[in-house]
C-alpha cells in the first residue's frame, strides 16, 4: 500500500536530468513505464496521445537530423514557443531557473558559447539512450488533448522516478517537427507537443537534479469559503 508519505516524497524529490547515462532501459521495464503513463486521465478518457519511443539506430539518426536541421535554421515547430510572451512573475520564474541550471553547471552569465552548448545539448537528447516523442492528433483547438497529453507526461515522470531512472520533457524538440517526422515517418497530421529524453541519469553530473524550488501556494492557489 502506497502511504501518503511515499507519494509525498516520490513527487517532491522528482528533478528533471540533463545528463544520462548510455545504458539502455530493459524493455519489460519500458512497458511498465508505458503501462504506468496509460492509465493518465483524459477529457472523456479518449487518451488522444500517440507516443513514439526512439531508441537505438532509429536515435542515433534522430539526433544527427536535429543539429543539422538547427544549424540550417530549420524551426517548424507545431505550435509557438515565444519566451517574450512569458512577463511578471512568470519571467522571473524562468530567468530564476535558467540561471540555476547554468551556475550548476558552471556556465557564466556571459558565455554565450557555454549557453548555446547547454542548448544544443537538448537536441542529443543529453546523451539519453532514448526519446519518448509526444503526438496528437488534430481535435478543435488542441487545448482539451494538449492537458491530456501533460497529464500523460506527469505520469511517466513520475513512474521513471519510482524505479530509479529520470526524465525532461523538452520543448525545444518540438521546434523541429518537422525534421522530426520526416526521420520517424510520422504523417503530417500527426502534431508534435513535446519529447521526453529518458533513461538513467548520471549521478556524477552537475546538470542533474538542479532543485529550482516553487512558489510558495499563495502565489498559485486562491481559496473560497
Ligand atoms: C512541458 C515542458 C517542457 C520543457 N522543456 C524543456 C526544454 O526544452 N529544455 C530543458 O532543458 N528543460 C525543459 N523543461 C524542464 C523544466 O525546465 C523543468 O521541469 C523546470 O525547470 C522544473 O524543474 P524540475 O522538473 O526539476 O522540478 C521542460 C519542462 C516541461 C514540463
Amino acid at each position: 500500500m502506497i502511504t501518503p508519505a511515499d507519494f509525498q516524497e516520490l513527487v517532491r524529490t522528482r528533478r528533471v536530468a540533463r545528463q544520462f547515462l548510455p545504458t539502455p532501459v530493459d524493455s519489460e521495464l519500458l512497458v511498465a513505464l508505458l503501462l504506468d503513463a496509460q492509465h493518465s486521465p483524459s477529457n472523456c478518457n479518449t487518451q488522444p496521445w500517440v507516443v513514439h519511443i526512439v531508441s537505438g539506430a532509429a536515435r542515433d539518426l534522430l539526433s544527427n537530423a536535429l543539429p543539422a536541421a538547427d544549424e540550417r535554421g530549420d524551426l517548424t515547430p507545431d505550435f509557438e514557443f515565444d519566451m517574450q510572451s512569458y512577463t511578471g512573475v512568470h519571467a522571473q520564474r524562468a530567468q530564476f531557473s535558467g540561471r540555476a541550471c547554468y551556475e550548476a553547471i558552471n556556465v557564466a552569465r556571459d558565455d554565450q558559447q557555454g549557453r548555446l552548448a547547454a542548448m544544443q545539448h537538448n537536441l542529443s537528447f543529453f546523451d539519453a539512450p532514448h526519446v519518448a516523442l509526444l503526438f496528437m492528433p488534430h481535435i478543435h483547438d488542441y487545448v482539451r488533448s494538449a492537458s491530456d497529453v501533460g497529464m500523460y507526461a506527469q505520469t511517466f515522470l513520475l513512474s521513471l522516478h519510482a524505479r530509479g531512472l529520470a526524465g525532461i520533457p523538452q520543448t525545444l524538440l518540438g521546434l523541429y517537427a518537422r525534421t522530426i517526422r520526416e526521420v520517424l515517418g510520422i504523417r503530417e497530421e500527426m502534431k508534435l507537443m513535446f519529447g521526453i529524453s529518458f533513461g538513467y541519469a548520471d549521478p556524477q553530473s552537475l546538470a542533474n537534479f538542479v532543485a529550482v524550488g516553487r512558489a510558495p501556494l499563495s502565489e498559485s492557489v486562491i481559496q473560497h469559503c
